[in-house]
């Protein structure tokens, strides 16, 4: 059976998202997600973006992004470019579609001068922190069988808030923190600078957007908490709607509570706002110890995945 590879074009936009939700059903997106992270994305380039084609209908579809911006301190990330979704429709896979797509967008990324190719932690972007290895265990293999090898295990976690209370052990941790001087507050116009500074130094790139876009939307955001070490800002932490996120302590102060600290009243002002739930996209390594021990589960599993070429 026939088929073409072309370069995505406008019209493109409904037929796509349409075979998107048929194809990574974990993972539906709008009309309107799809205009803003992808259309909207100052880094889109429409020749980094493929769709295939039968019978001129859409059948298959690739997105591959470098950075034309720099990146707040993370700046343009040179070599690097990313692919961020990638899928064709059940009925044609296994007739090599998806490889020829995959051919053109590493051309499209050679071309411009990238080395490194991830799949695909991409910010701010991305949709899926890497492939999700319980749904989309096909892509897994067909990366392998392409060259891609794996960087790291990524997890989504979350808990339900439902009966969330601070462990009575807590308190005795909490108050050696205090007599030591550190404290939390919820988020005030008055500690703005001194957040942007503690995240510009501490977690340059997708932090410091967090709070840059939030606090810009609303000065006054009450979902935003500091930690604070007499009247430094040592540890930041932020939520929208049920998800939980960024969060990050000054390493410094690592092993001592702050980090569970900052969490729970974050958790509380959650509950107070009337959150039922808790859930995070992405996390790895010793801070997915961290949500664990603080009772949240692994909700999905993914894993990052690169070649050089
Ligand atoms: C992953 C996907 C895009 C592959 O598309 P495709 O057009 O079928 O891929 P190809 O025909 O080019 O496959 C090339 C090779 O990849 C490997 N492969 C592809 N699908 C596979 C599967 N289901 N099981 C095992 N290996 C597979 C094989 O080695 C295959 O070569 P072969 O057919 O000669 O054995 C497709 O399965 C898909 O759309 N899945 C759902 C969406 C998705 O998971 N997207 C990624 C989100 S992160």
């Amino acid at each position: 059976m026939q088929f073409l590879i072309r370069q995505y074009q406008a019209e493109d936009e409904r037929e796509v998202v349409a075979l998107w939700n048929q194809c990574l059903p974990r993972d539906e997106i709008s009309l309107n997600t799809f205009r803003r992270k992808i259309i909207l994305d100052a880094n889109f380039d429409p020749c980094g973006c493929y769709v295939a084609t039968a019978k001129r209908h859409i059948i298959g579809f690739i997105l591959s992004i470098r950075r034309r911006y720099p990146y707040y301190d993370l700046g343009m990330e040179p070599g690097k470019g990313w692919i961020t979704a990638f899928f064709v429709h059940p009925e044609w896979q296994r007739k090599t579609i998806a490889t020829k797509l995959l051919e053109r967008a590493e051309e499209f990324l050679s071309r411009v001068s990238v080395k490194d190719i991830f799949v695909s932690d991409y910010t701010p972007n991305y949709f899926i922190p890497g492939v999700d290895m319980d749904s989309y265990a096909n892509a897994q293999h067909f990366l392998k069988k392409a060259g891609y090898k794996k960087v790291q295990n990524v997890y989504g976690m979350g808990r339900s808030l439902v009966d969330f209370r601070i462990p009575e052990e807590m308190g005795e941790v909490f108050q050696k923190l205090a007599d030591s001087g550190f404290s939390i507050s919820l988020f005030k116009p008055s500690h703005t600078l001194k957040v942007l500074e503690f995240l510009r130094k501490n977690y340059p790139g997708d932090l410091f957007r967090v709070a840059l876009e939030r606090l810009r939307e609303n000065p006054e955001c009450d979902e935003v908490l500091v930690a604070l070490k007499d009247d430094q800002v040592v540890g930041f932490s932020h939520f929208l709607d049920e998800r939980f996120g960024p969060f990050g302590i000054d390493e410094e102060y690592n092993g001592r509570g702050l980090g569970p600290m900052l969490y729970y009243h974050t958790v509380e002002q959650m509950r107070k706002k009337g959150k039922h739930n808790l859930w995070l996209a992405w996390t790895t390594g010793r801070a997915k110890d961290f949500y664990h021990k603080v009772g949240l589960k692994v909700l999905r599993r993914h894993v990052i995945m690169k070649k050089t070429v």
